[in-house]
């Protein structure tokens, strides 16, 4: 990270930052702890969206006038800015997407159709979120390979007795989301990955929960592959990022067709674009992308410690308050743990948690968090969950726990 940090981490400074933290909903002070399904975003953010529409905007790649000359010069300069934040070793390793999901399914289908066949296998785990179980069931299913599950124990943690177990010569991929976003694990993924390659596996991580949480650096995890989305890094919606080792990116096929992946077409014949190009067909989210560039530079001068120990102090509150509730229980208690809280309370829907809580000004996700298979594991149909960011604050975990208090009263 390039830019001194602008402070030390002072949350009460960062939450003018976020100007939404400031209204009200149904007449209370909003508590947004619903940050695992998205992140809120600072001003420069939503004004670099504005400014690029206004006085920038034009296509990119394609132009010889200033205004796409700029846009390009901007566009690809946030690719820059991508690799040094993420620390990997070339620019053209930074893959832009529309989110998690469709680098997943890049990936699922890139590398499925040359690299899976049958008796091949993949491994995820049980905690992933359906979108790093349905692409890889369905390109199993295409190519006759069988998905394996590694399975957890009941705190919420990987058996990584059981994984080393399920680790063999068939297997060709393994996907593992870093941090859950119903449970809030952390996963030992430099470890996981290690014994996954030197079985001769590739590896994908699945970093939708973890980028809010800490910097990441791919070259130290040492996956082929890690995904994220920038709505939940508090920047747009419609932003992806898939970094891929170049090697292996080059030697992947497209995953969709069409403008600025080619090289050459004719109706005979179609040569491929270079990296990262071979991968971004069609005209991307171009002011998504600039303001993904505006919260890296947010992002690169804040106090990345003092944000882990504030999410820290969250977790830990929240937690030992949460466990005063008679009849609540916490799923999901890892020792190693994001800030996420998922819970359920006995003969309460979490549901009707969420809608009376909302009442109260207080936003928490409920359901089954796109986790179904989880929530079997844990035998229940679905929890509510609140989900922390740095800008969160203990007197706002008062407050939670107040309408908490009253919802239960009300429907106990
Ligand atoms: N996967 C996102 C969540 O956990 C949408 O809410």
């Amino acid at each position: 990270m390039s830019q001194a940090v602008r402070q030390k981490f002072n949350v009460e400074e960062i939450r003018k930052d976020f100007p939404i933290l400031s209204r009200k909903v149904n007449g209370k002070p909003l508590v947004y702890f619903d940050n695992g399904a998205t992140s809120q975003k600072p001003d420069v953010v939503a004004d670099a969206i504005s400014l690029y529409y206004k006085h920038e905007n034009s296509n990119i790649h394609r132009g010889v006038h200033t205004l796409s000359q700029e846009a390009t010069t901007a566009y690809e300069q946030v690719r820059e800015k991508m690799q040094q934040y993420l620390s990997a070793e070339h620019k053209e390793e930074i893959i832009f997407t529309k989110g998690t999901t469709d680098g997943i399914n890049l990936i699922a289908s890139s590398f499925g159709k040359h690299h899976l066949k049958e008796g091949d296998e993949v491994i995820i785990s049980a905690m992933e979120h359906h979108s790093n179980i349905v692409p890889w069931q369905m390109i199993c299913e295409e190519k006759g390979a069988t998905l394996k599950v590694i399975p957890i124990n009941d705190q919420g943690e990987i058996d990584l007795e059981a994984y080393k177990g399920l680790l063999s010569s068939r297997t060709k991929m393994v996907s593992i989301v870093h941090i859950s976003n119903t449970l809030g694990t952390i996963n030992p993924v430099k470890e996981m990955t290690a014994l996954a390659q030197e079985k001769g596996a590739v590896v994908l991580i699945d970093g939708a929960q973890s980028v809010p949480h800490k910097p990441i650096n791919v070259q130290e995890i040492g996956a082929e592959f890690y995904v994220f989305s920038m709505h939940k890094l508090f920047g747009p919606t419609g932003v992806g990022v898939l970094y891929g080792k170049k090697e292996w990116l080059d030697a992947l096929p497209p995953y969709q067709g069409g403008g600025d992946m080619i090289k050459t077409v004719t109706f005979e014949r179609t040569t491929y674009n270079e990296l990262p190009h071979k991968f971004e067909a069609g005209t991307p989210n171009i002011a998504g992308g600039i303001a993904t560039g505006a919260a890296l530079d947010y992002l690169n001068q804040l106090d990345w410690e003092g944000i882990q120990l504030h999410e820290q102090s969250l977790l830990d509150y929240g937690t030992e308050k949460l466990k005063q509730i008679e009849g609540l229980r916490i799923i999901g208690e890892a020792a190693q743990k994001a800030s996420v809280i998922s819970f359920v309370v006995d003969g309460i829907h979490a549901y009707d948690l969420g809608v009376i809580m909302d009442k109260m000004g207080v936003a928490v996700r409920t359901g089954h968090h796109c986790t179904q298979p989880l929530m079997n594991r844990f035998g229940i149909l679905g929890t509510a969950r609140a989900s922390f960011a740095f800008y969160n604050t203990k007197e706002e975990i008062d407050q939670f726990m107040e309408a908490l208090h009253r919802a239960i009263k009300m429907l106990k």
